[in-house]
């Protein structure tokens, strides 16, 4: 496909979750962006993907899929998708009862119409719930019991709706206590996010319960930020896993969304924190990619510096790089298409550049990064349902 794009895409969201991590960035010597090697390979990501069996995906707006050049990029880059935020609570069911399935069938539809697998995001997440839930439980109108019972509705529901259509489940999204958060207390299940708060942590449990009791064949996942280097909060979702797994509840995929920084080192350890997941029995998978860097203005979103650019396309290569070492890591998803529609720029002032194209929809080095890794690695294939074609 042609990349000589002139498209402009709508601006950015303002969003939700502190993206976070760990150690300062090493400091890195001033060079020069690296050429891309535009030309090396004409493959597009998904058909490079499907020689190890990896599903390389992208969240979609689904408005966006009205414009034919954002829909063709997609088309033929991806090999499944995730709705940005389509099917989330407050956009499924903006009224009590009544649900709003329009946006996220069309993706589905999408999906089916371009051989791609859907990622489904999200079932129990604090953010983004309707206004009608979370002022009946302020106001004490919506007690604990009718709170379960709405709660496993819109589980029994969502997943009933889109019943064999969905690849992935992200079922329990961030629960856990962030490294900066705990000091010296123990990490693990945030007391205060919404639904434990309300339910209590076994309800983490529940949900996978009922999510694979309405879809038994698709593959449930508890997906987090800042778990990807090796740490508290990993460390704490590592032994919660453990025990969930020993307990019979259905985890099948642990989802590392990999919101990165420059500001902060690459994550430590991280091939051998996701090795550990997946000794587990489980199947591993990069969920929301995007890498973000200071910028010299929000319009042009340029890296303000080459050591900056260079940054950047060195942890590109180091994400698709620790996925394809791990064999049980099925599906390397970066979180948007173009700069100009990712959520970075509305929640990290002075930031962004975050994706693999560009506001123009023109492709980055760090795609040809990450083009060349795929082009070029010996990892092993990837098994299981959805691995093994593009
Ligand atoms: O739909 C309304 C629109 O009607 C309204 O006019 C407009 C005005 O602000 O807002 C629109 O909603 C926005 C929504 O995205 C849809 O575009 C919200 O303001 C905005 O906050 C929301 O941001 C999303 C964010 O989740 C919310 O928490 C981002 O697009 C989305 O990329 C982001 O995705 C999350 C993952 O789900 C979970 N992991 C972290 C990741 C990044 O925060």
């Amino acid at each position: 496909m042609s990349f000589r794009r002139t498209l402009v895409l709508g601006t950015a969201s303002v969003v939700g979750v502190a993206t976070l991590i760990l150690a300062p960035a090493p400091a890195l010597a001033a060079q020069p962006p690296s050429a891309p090697a535009s030309g090396q390979h004409d493959d597009s990501l998904r058909d490079l993907g499907a020689k190890s069996g990896l599903r390389i995906g992208t969240a979609v707006s689904p408005a966006g899929l009205a414009d034919p050049e954002y829909r063709e990029l997609i088309a033929d880059q991806f090999s499944s998708v995730t709705a940005e935020n389509e099917m989330k609570w407050e956009t499924l069911e903006p009224v009590r009862g009544q649900y709003n399935w329009g946006p996220a069938d069309r993706l589905v539809e999408f999906a089916k119409q371009n051989h791609q697998l859907v990622r489904g995001h999200v079932l129990l997440w604090q953010n983004q719930l309707p206004a009608w839930l979370t002022q009946g439980v302020a106001d004490g109108s919506i007690d604990k019991d009718e709170l379960r019972e709405i709660l496993k509705q819109h589980v029994y529901n969502t997943v009933g709706h889109f019943k064999g259509k969905i690849w992935h489940w992200d079922v329990v999204n961030e629960a856990f206590t962030d490294d900066w958060e705990t000091g010296s207390a123990p990490s693990g299940v945030h007391p205060e996010r919404f639904w434990v708060k309300h339910l209590g942590p076994e309800i983490l449990s529940d949900v996978f319960r009922w999510a694979h009791d309405a879809d038994p064949k698709a593959k449930l996942y508890y997906n987090d930020y800042a778990i990807e280097h090796i740490g508290q909060k990993s460390n704490a979702l590592y032994e919660w896993t453990k025990q969930q797994l020993a307990a019979g509840v259905p985890i099948h995929g642990m989802g590392f969304q990999t919101h990165l920084s420059t500001e902060y080192g690459f994550p430590g350890g991280f091939q051998r924190n996701l090795q550990r997941f997946a000794d587990l029995g489980l199947d591993v998978a990069l969920t929301e990619v995007d890498i973000r860097t200071f910028v010299d203005s929000p319009e042009t979103q340029e890296p303000l510096t080459p050591a900056l650019q260079q940054q950047q396309e060195d942890y590109w290569r180091q994400t698709i790089e620790a996925c394809l070492a791990v064999r049980e890591c099925v599906s390397y998803t970066v979180w948007g298409v173009s700069d100009a529609q990712s959520w970075v720029p509305g929640w990290f002032q002075g930031m962004g550049s975050a994706l693999l194209w560009d506001e123009h929809l023109q492709p980055k080095p760090q795609y040809f990064d990450v083009q060349e890794v795929l082009a070029t690695t010996d990892a092993e294939h990837r098994t299981g349902w959805g691995a093994g074609r593009n």
